[in-house]
């Protein structure tokens, strides 16, 4: 399938979208939205790729923001139903995805960018990356997760910091906050994501799917953790999986698991 705005590729079960609008910092724009949903949606469902690479195209920028030339001139309906619809095609889509995504942060990662990292299951970084929600600076407060998902990753007093003063961190503060997982180069920056999605790929994928609903599920309202934990710990017992993860352990060999 090919898209306007973003490229998505697999390689050694490894979908890679990355963000192809680099004279306008890869910024969110509808088209963009649309488009990561369709690559995100077709490669959760595609049984060869076992995890998800999402990433900027260019050497200066992961995602710079959301699109502001295209809500300017908004009004209230209209900024509540962009929120809604960003939220649900992309950011809690992303997040909620059974096959697990990294994020490659290649640069600014600001407003819709640092959200779209935040969404994603976790985060690594090159060196000249550069993170904040400037969104107060215009007027307007982040839509698409930031008040929620930046005070889960680095603590509400950090966050409420980050949004008041619009300001950006660096890596260092970035890795100290642990906002991302690792810092590397810019060069090293994808054979690092490859590497640690390969590490993730030999291991069961049913079980990983369970393991983000249950870790998921401490950041939902009103459901109980530990129960979701239980019973999806319950229902592995009765995946071939298991079975194949268990017996390859007491055989002394490597599992080859079937993804069932
Ligand atoms: N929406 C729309 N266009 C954007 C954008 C965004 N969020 N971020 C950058 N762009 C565009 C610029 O308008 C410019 O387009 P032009 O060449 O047609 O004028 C192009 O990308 C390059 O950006 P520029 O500002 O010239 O680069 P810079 O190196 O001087 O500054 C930033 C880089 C990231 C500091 C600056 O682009 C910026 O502050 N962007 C907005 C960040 C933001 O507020 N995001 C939150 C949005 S809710």
């Amino acid at each position: 399938m090919s898209y306007n705005t973003i490229i998505s590729k697999i390689e050694n079960n490894i979908t890679t979208i990355t963000i192809n609008r680099p004279k306008k910092l890869n910024a969110l724009n509808q088209e963009t939205l649309a488009e990561l949903h369709e690559a995100l949606n077709t490669a959760d469902k595609d049984k060869n790729t076992k995890v998800i690479i999402i990433t900027g195209s260019g050497e200066k920028a992961f995602v710079a923001g959301a699109d502001i030339s295209e809500f300017a001139d908004y009004n209230s309906e209209e900024g509540t139903a962009l929120a809604n619809k960003g939220q649900t095609l992309v950011f809690d889509f992303i997040e909620n995805l059974t096959t697990p995504v990294i994020a490659a942060v290649n640069g600014f990662a600001l407003g819709g960018g640092l959200e779209l990292a935040m969404a994603a299951h976790f985060r690594v970084a090159s060196d000249n990356s550069k993170f904040g929600l400037p969104e107060v600076s215009l007027g307007v407060i982040p839509g698409y997760g930031g008040t929620q998902r930046l005070p889960q990753l680095i603590g509400k007093g950090r966050a409420m910091e980050m949004i008041m003063t619009a300001g950006m961190i660096d890596t260092n503060q970035a890795l100290n906050y642990g906002l991302v997982n690792h810092v590397t180069t810019l060069d090293e920056l994808l054979p690092l994501c490859e590497k640690i999605a390969a590490k993730i790929s030999r291991n069961s994928t049913v079980a990983i799917t369970a393991a983000i609903k249950a870790i998921n599920a401490n950041y939902k309202d009103g459901v109980n953790g530990f129960n979701i934990e239980m019973q999806a710990f319950g229902n592995c017992f009765n995946t071939k999986d298991f079975k194949e993860g268990t017996t390859a352990f007491l055989q002394k060999r490597k599992a080859t698991f079937p993804g069932e």
